[in-house]
C-alpha cells in the first residue's frame, strides 16, 4: 500500500519536501497519546529473542535508524514509535548552518537509491542540546548523537569544533558518533587519516569524559565506503589502540558503481553521496574487513544498502552487532521496521544460533578457517 502511495504522491514531489511532510506526520502522530500507543503496538512488536546488548546498552533489537533523517532531534519518539530499536540523530555541528543550496536530495527510484549533498543542514549543537535537555520521552529509546564539523570552521580548528559539540551533547547521548565520512563537507573525509583521526578521537573522548564524569559515554567513528582497504585496516587498528567502543560502516559513497537502472543523467550525474541498494556490496565488504581485524573487541554497526531482513541478517553474520538503515525507509515506508524484525526473528529461529549475539560474525569467522 505504501508503494502505491509513494508512486502516486511522494514520487511526484520534491524529495526534500516529501521528507519534511512525512516527518511532520510522524511527529504529529507521536504527539497523540492514543494514536502513539496504537502505532507502537502495531509497528513495533517485540521479539524477546532479538533483544540486543551492545555498547553496554540494552535494546529491544539490533535495528536502528541511521543518522541524517532526524538531524535536529525533533522526532525521536515518532521514530521509536515506528519500530526503530535505536535512533541516531544528527549530524550536528558546532554552529548552526543551512547546508548546501537546494535541490540537494535526489531519488534514483529504479536503482532504489538516493544521492544527497545536504551538507549538514542543522540547528547547531547548542540548540540541539537544549532540545534534548527539555525532552520528555514517551518511549525509552536508545539515542545516538552523531557530530560533525561546521563547514565555516577551518580544517585546523576542526578538533575544537567537534569538542564543543561533544561537550554540549554527550550528557544526552547513549552513544556518541564522530562522523568523518560525509562527502558533502569539504576536507571532512581527510580526517579519516590516522594522523588526523588520532588527536580528534582522543580530544572527543576527553571532552565526553569531562562533560559526563559519572558515565562513560560510548564513542564510535563512522567511516566512508570509499576508504582503501589499507585505510579501513588502519582505522580498525587505531580504534583498538584508542579503546574506541565502535565503528559504523558505512556512510554514503562518492562512487557511482551499481547504478544501472536509472536512465536520467540529470539524476545519476548529481554530486553527493550515494546511498541505498548500490552501496550494499561495498558496505558489507568494509564490515567484513573490520570484523576480521577487530573481532568482537569493538562493536561494529552495519549500514549501507540494507533493504530487508535478509540484508540485516547477512550484516549480522558478517560481524555487525547493530544494523541501521535510511534509504530503504524512504522506499518501503512505515511497515518496513516491522517486516525486518519479523524476518530477523524467523532467520534466527531457523539458524543454528541460540541468540543473535552468537550469530554476530559467524560467516566471517567461517570464511577465515
Ligand atoms: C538524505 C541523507 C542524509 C544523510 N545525512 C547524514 C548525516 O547527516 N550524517 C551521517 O553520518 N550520515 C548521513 N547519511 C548517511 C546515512 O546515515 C547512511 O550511512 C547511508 O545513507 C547508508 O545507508 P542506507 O543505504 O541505508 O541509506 C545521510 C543519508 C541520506 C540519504
Amino acid at each position: 500500500m505504501y508503494q502505491v502511495f509513494f508512486r502516486l504522491f511522494f514520487r511526484r514531489m520534491d524529495p526534500e519536501r516529501a521528507h519534511r511532510l512525512a516527518f511532520g506526520w510522524i511527529r504529529l502522530a507521536a504527539r497523540v497519546p492514543g494514536l502513539r500507543a496504537l502505532a507502537f503496538a502495531v509497528l513495533a512488536p517485540r521479539y524477546p529473542r532479538l533483544r540486543t546488548r551492545a555498547l553496554g546498552l540494552t535494546m529491544p533489537g539490533p535495528f536502528g535508524l541511521a543518522a541524517g533523517f532526524d538531524k535536529n532531534a525533533t522526532g525521536i519518539d515518532g521514530l521509536a514509535m515506528l519500530g526503530f530499536d535505536h535512533v541516531e540523530i544528527g549530524t550536528v555541528t558546532g554552529r548552526a548552518q543551512p547546508g548546501n543550496p537546494t535541490p540537494r536530495l535526489f531519488r534514483l527510484v529504479p536503482d532504489r537509491a538516493l544521492i544527497n549533498r545536504m551538507g549538514f543542514n542543522n540547528d547547531g549543537s547548542a540548540a540541539v542540546a537544549a532540545r534534548l535537555a527539555a525532552r520528555r520521552p514517551a518511549f525509552r529509546t536508545t539515542l545516538g548523537v552523531n557530530i560533525g564539523k561546521t563547514k565555516a570552521v577551518p580544517e585546523q580548528d576542526a578538533v575544537a569544533d567537534y569538542v564543543t559539540s561533544a561537550e554540549r551533547l554527550a550528557a544526552h547521548a547513549d552513544y556518541l558518533v564522530v562522523n568523518v565520512s560525509s562527502p558533502n563537507t569539504p576536507g571532512l573525509r581527510d580526517l579519516q587519516a590516522t594522523s588526523a583521526l588520532r588527536p580528534l578521537l582522543t580530544a572527543v573522548r576527553e571532552a565526553a569524559d569531562r562533560a559526563v564524569p559519572d558515565r562513560r559515554v560510548p564513542l564510535l567513528v563512522k567511516i566512508a565506503p570509499d576508504l582503501a582497504d589499507e585505510d579501513v585496516d588502519a582505522v580498525a587498528d587505531l580504534a583498538l589502540e584508542l579503546g574506541l567502543d565502535g565503528i559504523i560502516a558505512t556512510n554514503t559513497t562518492i562512487a557511482r558503481e551499481g547504478l544501472g537502472l536509472t536512465a536520467a543523467p540529470d539524476l545519476t550525474g548529481q554530486t553527493g553521496g550515494l546511498s541505498g541498494a548500490p552501496l550494499k556490496d561495498r558496505s558489507i565488504e568494509v564490515l567484513r574487513r573490520l570484523y576480521e581485524r577487530v573481532g568482537d573487541r569493538i562493536t561494529l554497526v552495519g549500514v549501507g544498502g540494507i533493504e530487508d531482513a535478509e540484508d540485516a541478517w547477512r550484516r549480522i553474520l558478517a560481524g555487525a552487532s547493530l544494523v541501521q538503515g535510511y534509504s530503504a525507509f524512504i522506499y518501503r515506508g512505515p511497515l518496513w521496521m516491522r517486516a525486518v524484525h519479523k524476518g530477523l526473528a524467523a532467520r534466527l529461529d531457523a539458524s543454528p544460533y541460540a541468540t543473535l549475539a552468537d550469530a554476530v560474525g559467524a560467516d566471517t569467522r567461517k570464511a577465515a578457517v
